[in-house]
């Protein structure tokens, strides 16, 4: 097999796709399109979200210090698109979506009922590696659908058909 040499920025793949919902200071929820993203330890169970400085949420998870990171089914995928190419600098992109929104039991920030996974996290540490910041979240609360509760212990993902 004959490999080339590639000019590839994101080289791993596939990206998962997330939604980050915060709440900024004075009780504003938005939610953006994250792709950088990623399991960052089995125990205690933390998540690593990669935000653009320049992004209108940015300034929103570095004051408050805490997200949620919400997984997205493929019947969900126009409001990703439209969370990855609208800005809250501009406009109330939750109310415009018409997405219903609950407050996260541990942390001040939104969940977003429509979507099956939610997973409440506070910011233990953040690395700025280049264009993007790494925040690196303790998983405080993940809220899932009744239907995907396999037993006690167990947790049926499968059921999920992801974006
Ligand atoms: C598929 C997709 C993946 C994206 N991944 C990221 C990402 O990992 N990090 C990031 O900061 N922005 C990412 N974006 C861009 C933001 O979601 C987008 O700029 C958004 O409008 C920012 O919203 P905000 O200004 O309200 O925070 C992605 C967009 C799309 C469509």
């Amino acid at each position: 097999m004959k490999k080339e040499l590639a000019p590839f920025k994101s080289c791993l793949h596939p990206r998962p796709n997330v939604i980050v919902s915060c709440r900024d200071q004075e009780g504003r929820d938005n939610a953006l399109a994250v792709a950088y993203a990623t399991n960052c330890s089995y125990d205690p169970p933390m998540v690593m979200v990669g935000i653009v400085p320049s992004r209108y949420s940015y300034d929103i998870v570095k004051e408050t210090g805490v997200f949620v990171v919400n997984l997205v089914p493929k019947d969900l995928e126009k409001e990703y698109f439209y969370l990855g190419s609208h800005s809250g600098r501009d406009e109330d992109k939750i109310k415009n979506l018409n997405l219903e929104v609950k407050d996260g039991t541990v942390v001040n920030a939104p969940l977003l009922v429509n979507f099956p996974v939610n997973i409440e996290c506070s910011v233990v540490d953040s690395i700025l590696t280049g264009s993007h910041e790494m925040f690196i979240g303790k998983v405080d609360k993940v809220h899932i659908n009744e239907e995907l509760v396999a037993s006690e212990e167990k947790v049926d993902l499968s059921k999920i058909d992801f974006l």
